[in-house]
């Protein structure tokens, strides 16, 4: 609102002063004059404030749309199948994730017992290595808040992929970056996710320098491939494979010398490209023949799983 000076009040003609035509009409178009003009400033500020405030109200809707778009065409989508809907919601994974990590943390030396008998016998008979490597594409790793629902075959090829761009040709760590979760495909023959995937944690025994295998570790997709290729690769291969998914500072105590020296060596580079480009988003550009090549040179007759 436009403030008015003590002259344009003085000037301010009342009901009593509008007999004085004359004079009342210079001064109450003198009065017009000055708060039209005030007023036009004022609201010329007015209309200036106002319109930074909806352009910068503008923005930070637009930013917010931005950072939420994903959520915003959920909800589009969701109203679109509307009363529809599926068990758990779409939006169960990390529900899922959440209970699978809770549950393997359970497990117990009993549990791991009984896993490792269970599997003495073989889940898939004689198969060539590489046609489980394409099963991997059927494995989504459930408890996977970074990749999600990203096949276990494509996580392969990301960790492939990044060794080959950051000039790693070493044929034994590239054959790592394909295999090291093969054992996953425990997740076809219905075995609970939490008894597959997950990391590798300590649970019992063990005594410092002794060596990983005598202290009780969780059981899961390291050990499960471990039993399968141990004595069939360098034995450094079959190692990283077994225990790719502990913590290695936590276990090292734990470690022989020559473990220790395998963890320097291949263990923690390893787990860079493991861990370090698991991505939704990333769609890895590999030759998959070659990928073939290393796979059927490491494993050139079928394997018992
Ligand atoms: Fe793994
Ligand atoms: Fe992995």
């Amino acid at each position: 609102m436009p403030r008015l000076d003590a002259s344009a009040r003085s000037a301010a003609p009342s009901h009593d002063d509008a007999a004085a035509a004359p004079d009342g009409r210079v001064a109450d178009a003198a009065f017009h004059e000055r708060t039209t003009d005030g007023a036009r400033g004022a609201s010329r500020r007015a209309l200036l404030l106002g319109g930074a405030a909806t352009l910068a109200s503008g923005a930070a809707g637009v930013a917010l749309g931005y950072r939420f778009r994903t959520e915003i065409r959920d909800v589009k989508l969701h109203a679109l199948a509307w009363p529809l809907d599926v068990p758990g919601g779409m939006d169960s994974f990390r529900r899922e994730a959440s209970r699978i990590d809770e549950a393997r943390a359970r497990q117990t030396a009993d549990d791991v017992r009984t896993l490792k008998t269970r599997y003495e016998s073989a889940v898939f008979g004689q198969v060539r290595m590489w046609d489980l490597m394409e099963r991997l594409a059927l494995c989504i790793d459930p408890s996977d808040r970074r990749l999600f629902c990203g096949s276990q075959f494509v996580h392969a090829q990301q960790a492939f992929a990044a060794m080959q761009a950051n000039g790693v040709d070493d044929p034994d760590m590239l054959l790592l970056a394909l295999i090291h979760d093969l054992g996953k495909v425990l997740l076809l023959a219905h075995e609970a996710p939490e008894n597959v995937v997950g990391t590798t944690k300590r649970i019992a025994d063990g005594e410092p320098g002794a060596g990983l295998a005598r202290a009780v570790f969780q059981f899961g997709h390291g050990e499960f491939l471990h039993s399968r290729i141990a004595g069939l690769v360098p034995e450094h291969v079959a190692w990283v494979v077994r225990w790719h998914n502990i913590h290695p500072d936590v276990q090292a105590p734990y470690m022989t010398a020559q473990e220790r020296e395998w963890t320097e060596r291949w263990l923690v580079p390893f787990k860079r490209f493991d861990g370090g480009f698991v991505s939704p988003y990333y769609v890895p550009k590999v030759d998959l023949a070659f990928c073939r090549e290393l796979v059927e040179r490491a494993f050139p007759s079928p394997v018992l799983v």
